[in-house]
């Protein structure tokens, strides 16, 4: 029997809703395939700040460093600055573990109506770059208070950092349909851009049998609403990836649904997996959270861990739960978070 040490941090919000369903998923699915994963659990987040006054303890990541893999909920309270809780805790994680892959796919699931109104299957990926770009910790602030106070940001795009991503990304398209979509916005944005798209281009030559286009990120935001099906992958910087993902899950049915995977593809380090959405305060504590996202990622992380049967069974369970009707209020539907979990429980059973 294989055993995987899994940390567990189900952080804020509705990350404590939709973590426990998908751990139960995770528990019937290591059970039919003889699978031992040791979930341990990290009471960080937002609660912990306001007793210590930090997201995670000094060692968090030293902690951490110690499993296989890292199962997070999401992070962020009205309580704390969103700066804080996700610079105190998801991106030194995505850094030091030099998880420099968020991989995020995008595909319509049957049984979930999507807002658009012409239906073609949309089947794509979208890998973000996750350590470096626009989120960078290169500026600051001046004159606090006074007319002329100031702030700066920084961009930072590395040629290693740039290839690693495109070769991830090319590599994938090349197991795929073939097509590399580059977000580009090299028009207004004249220095960093036009040196991603040049890093970019020269990686993806090296894959002939992948044709890449760059497009710039406002005309492929819309495209990604008007002909979304004819997308294979994109790959983006860390904030182009990040807001064309929450768009192109929405076109699909919900932000709810939609997985990721922050990943260290050498494994070096432990890779996270997360679904894309927040901690939803909005809904928070009234069973309504959609826990698709985050057992999608439980499928993400359980490929990762090398055992595709069990991650495309629990696919098929959650895919079979959905066509079957069940579903929560942001996909159309009356079921509760208990409910639907129900129902993918017994998917797994069934597909056993
Ligand atoms: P959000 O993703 O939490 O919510 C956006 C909207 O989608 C809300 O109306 C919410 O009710 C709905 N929604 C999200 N997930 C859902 C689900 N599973 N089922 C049903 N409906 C769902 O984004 P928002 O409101 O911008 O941020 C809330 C907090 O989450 C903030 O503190 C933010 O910083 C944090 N956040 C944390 C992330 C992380 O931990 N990776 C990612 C994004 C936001
Ligand atoms: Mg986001």
């Amino acid at each position: 029997m294989s055993t995987y040490k899994i940390a567990v941090i189900a952080g804020d919000g509705i990350g404590k809703e939709v973590v426990p369903a998908a751990i139960a998923c995770l528990d019937r699915i290591a059970e039919v395939h003889s699978l031992d994963l040791e979930f341990t659990y990290f009471d960080w987040g937002s609660e912990y700040y306001l007793q210590h006054g930090r997201m995670m303890p000094v060692d968090g990541l030293e902690q951490l460093a110690a499993h296989h893999a890292i199962f997070l909920g999401a992070v962020g309270s009205p309580e704390v600055s969103d700066a804080e809780s996700l610079w105190g805790l998801l991106i030194p994680i995505r850094r030091e573990f030099q998880q420099y892959i968020n991989l995020r796919p995008v595909k319509t699931l049957d049984g979930v109506t999507s807002p658009l109104a012409a239906k073609d299957p949309i089947d794509l990926l979208i890998v973000r770059e996750n350590n470096e770009g626009e989120y960078s910790e290169v500026g600051g602030r001046m004159y606090r208070g006074l007319p002329h106070e100031s702030a700066v940001q920084e961009t930072i795009f590395t040629r290693l950092g740039v290839t690693r991503v495109t070769r991830y990304a090319a590599g994938l398209a090349a197991s795929r349909r073939g097509h590399l979509t580059s977000a580009t916005k090299s028009n207004g944005i004249v220095h960093t851009m036009p040196f991603w798209d040049e890093v970019v281009e020269e990686t993806a030559r090296l894959y002939p049998e992948v044709s890449l286009t760059s497009e710039l990120v406002d005309a492929l935001a819309a495209h990604l609403v008007l002909r979304p099906w004819t997308f294979d992958v994109i790959v983006a910087s860390n904030l182009f990836g990040d807001i064309l993902s929450d768009l192109g899950s929405s076109v699909t049915g919900s932000i709810g649904l939609a997985p990721s995977a922050n990943l260290n593809p050498e494994g070096d380090f432990p890779s996270l997996f997360e679904p894309v959405h927040g901690s939803a305060p909005d809904i928070a504590g009234k069973g309504l959270a959609n826990p698709v996202g985050q057992i999608w990622s439980g499928a993400m992380m359980l490929e990762h861990l090398g055992h595709p049967e069990a991650a495309d069974h629990l696919q098929a369970a959650f895919e079979s739960a959905l066509r079957e009707g069940f579903g929560t209020r942001d996909v159309g539907g009356t079921s509760s978070t208990a409910e639907f979990t129900a129902a993918v429980l017994s998917a797994i059973d069934a597909l056993a």
